[in-house]
């Protein structure tokens, strides 16, 4: 008997960490795709739209284009149960096969999005209510919240009999989990007590809770956790503490409803089809790495429509670079694997502005997504709607049901394109080596974002753009880039940047420390270290837990107004900068590298170098307007470290992933690729035109 307890013990042991997070990132999710396939693609289809007589014809249009795969259900809960505790499958059993037929996988989607009207009529508090007290109706999608008892008991039970009958099915890849689900306020009596709860779990004592929200100031303190609201975002001095937690909150609740969902499926999956839910890159939303129960993440990217200006004046019709870049290179490290669920197909609906995109640019995208890395592409969606809020969205095919629309002949030129790529895998391949010798982190948290969104001290500040300035210094470098979270083995880099990284404890101080102590080059920038976790200042000087560490003091901070900037002097150049100064006091033997130009504080010190143990500290305390001054300093520390970088041209990136190298072009001029002359071109060559790719090996 104790034998078999032990067993059953170790079973589980062996079980959960074949599941857990952080043992088997890099290991685990790998074994669902098959290397020699490079990569699949997949397209929405949504069988419901149309007439039951033209289903299989679009499902020979798909596989004649040459789709892997087919996404299916993703809003269809009316469908699947009209009325409550009735089950229709028929139809969705009738496009499963079809697909099989045609020779293609399915993504099987859960569609909380949409409930259907019986459940919102029986329980209409399962829907949102606003801020002013304005509550969701049927008619829209994602209206129901997160924190409702009944949406979450309801959708688990459709969501139980779906996968109690697709889970068996070898047919389905996968599973997607609702649809770009984000966390959202939700000022319902429900909401209300789900989070007085959750700030019980939190801080178990009230005065626990009066102290980590600062309520001494204005007389808002707390007697009992009853007493407590979300707080009204739209209140412009509302308590910044209770906001910070409100943001935690919301994100708990996204993260444990999609977690409850994975759960349910997985009772019944096979264990070869996989779970994930398709992410809107937004940057600042919590929730994108935080599942556990999810195989994997992937992610949503519409590039055209009306933003997003682009190099040149027609710059708007293929995007910014760093869209697609900043996305593979966010969502790939949560477990060395992602895929992209939804990539735009065309011309889009629901901008201000809808321009077509450039011919060439779906391809361009296509390319990029696959050289970060990514296991598959998927589009939304096969036939362009007729009706309903998005018609004049492209598809694959136009609005007649079947002429392929240009995106449509873009996206089989990249199918037929990977194939040529399939037969050249060689999976001993190895990646160029001075791409990986410059491999850099970016420590991020998204908590660091939103602080300093409701505390941003000048209208000039902007947390993404401040990051982005050394991510697009880092790939003008041909530098492969990790989003990393704290968790992560810093050692497993040479470099880390954590820009304006606010929220600290002793703990991440320690852990930088010793990175750098054993070897790591670590650079710091401006607002790092300011607060503790509760958002509150130290009783101490200013961010005075990394002076250690830097090398330094901040003696005080300044924010020029945006119409007379200051400068900062590194190597001879004045860089203007309105958004955040600290003005350092550096200790003997830490090297000054960058000063102030104007004003009181003229020639006093901007950015420091110090070497620390057998590593580096650098410390830039300033956000220069247009990034120039990053990425100067950013070539002068690799070069100390003595680690080459390229010199890429603007939106022109160079990756490489299973030993091939891949290189797009977003400018409006034609480059000469900076790659050796031995390579080998499969797609492209040397000489690389606007939206054009070049794919090569070497060796
Ligand atoms: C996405 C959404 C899709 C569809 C698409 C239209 O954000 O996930 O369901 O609405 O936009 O471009």
């Amino acid at each position: 008997m104790r034998i078999k307890v032990f067993i059953l013990f170790i079973s589980y042991l062996i079980c959960n960490q074949s599941l857990s997070f952080s043992q088997t990132k890099a290991s685990y999710p790998q074994r669902f795709f098959d290397p020699g396939k490079l990569t699949e693609v997949g397209v929405y289809y949504y069988p419901e739209h149309w007439d039951e007589s033209q289903w299989e014809r679009d499902f020979a249009n798909m596989k004649a284009l040459g789709f892997d795969f087919v996404h299916l259900a993703e809003f269809a809960w009316a469908h699947l149960e009209p009325e409550e505790g009735i089950y229709t499958f028929e139809w969705l059993d009738k496009a499963v096969s079809l697909a099989d037929t045609y020779g293609m996988k399915v993504i099987m989607c859960t569609s909380t999005a949409t409930p259907p009207v019986w459940l919102l009529r029986k329980h209409p508090d399962i829907a949102i209510m606003k801020e002013n007290g304005m509550r969701l109706d049927h008619g829209a999608r994602q209206h129901p919240s997160f924190s409702s008892t009944f949406y979450r008991e309801y959708s688990l039970k459709m969501i139980e009999k779906l996968a109690q009958h697709y889970g068996p099915d070898k047919r389905i890849m996968g599973w997607q989990l609702d649809n770009e689900p984000r966390p959202a306020a939700d000022y319902s009596e429900v909401a209300q007590q789900r989070f007085r709860d959750w700030l019980k779990t939190r801080y178990k004592t009230i005065d626990k809770l009066n102290k980590a929200w600062g309520t001494a100031f204005w007389s808002q303190v707390y007697n009992d956790f009853s007493q407590i609201n979300i707080p009204q975002l739209s209140v412009r001095f509302m308590n910044p503490h209770q906001i910070l937690d409100y943001q935690r909150f919301i994100t708990d609740e996204t993260v444990s409803f999609l977690d409850d969902q994975a759960r349910t499926i997985r009772k019944y999956a096979s264990p070869d089809q996989w779970i994930t839910s398709n992410y809107i890159p937004e940057y600042g939303d919590g929730h994108l790495r935080a599942s556990k129960e999810q195989d994997f993440p992937t992610y949503t990217r519409y590039q055209v429509f009306g933003e997003n200006l682009g190099i040149g004046p027609r710059g708007y019709r293929l995007s910014h670079v760093e869209r697609i870049a900043m996305a593979n290179d966010f969502f790939r490290p949560v477990r060395n694997l992602y895929g992209v669920m939804e990539l735009q197909p065309g011309q889009v609906n629901w901008g201000q502005i809808n321009p077509q995109p450039l011919p060439g640019a779906v391809r361009l995208w296509l390319w990029h997504v696959f050289a970060g890395g990514s296991k598959f592409t998927c589009t939304y969606r096969f036939r362009a709607p007729i009706y309903g809020i998005e018609m004049y969205h492209y598809g694959i095919v136009d609005t007649d049901g079947i002429t392929p629309t240009r995106g449509g002949l873009e996206f089989k030129k990249f199918i037929e394109e990977i194939k040529l790529l399939r037969k050249a895998y060689n999976p001993k391949a190895k990646n160029n080596a001075a791409y990986e010798a410059r491999r850099t982190a970016i420590l991020y948290h998204h908590e660091n974002t939103w602080d300093m969104q409701r505390n941003k001290q000048t209208t000039q500040w902007n947390t993404i753009n401040h990051v982005s300035k050394y991510y697009d210094a880092l790939k003008s470098f041909g530098c492969p880039v990790d989003f990393i979270e704290e968790q992560t083995d810093f050692n497993n880099y040479k470099i880390i940047i954590a820009p304006a990284y606010q929220l600290i404890d002793s703990s991440l101080v320690k852990k930088w420390t010793a990175y750098v102590e054993q070897g790591g080059n670590l650079i710091l920038s401006c607002r790092t270290g300011h607060k503790n976790r509760n958002g509150q200042l130290w009783e101490a000087p200013f961010a005075a837990p990394i002076y250690e560490l830097i090398g330094s003091k901040i003696d005080f901070y300044d924010l020029p107004l945006p119409e007379t900037p200051n400068h900062v002097l590194f190597g001879n150049i004045a860089y203007p900068w309105t958004s955040w100064g600290e003005i350092l006091l550096p200790d003997n033997g830490t090297e000054i590298w960058g000063t102030y130009e104007d004003d009181f504080y003229k020639g006093s010190t901007a950015i420091t170098f110090r070497r620390l143990g057998k590593g580096t500290v650098t410390y830039v305390s300033v956000d220069s307007q247009e990034g120039k001054m990053e990425k100067e300093v950013l070539k002068k520390l690799y070069s100390r470290l003595s680690i080459p970088v390229l010199d890429l041209p603007d939106g022109l990136h160079i990756e490489y992933r299973d030993g091939f190298g891949i290189a797009v072009n977003y400018a409006d001029k034609t480059y000469t690729l900076p790659v050796p002359e031995n390579v080998k071109y499969l797609i492209g060559d040397k000489t690389i035109p606007t939206a054009g790719v070049s794919v090569w090996v070497e060796n």
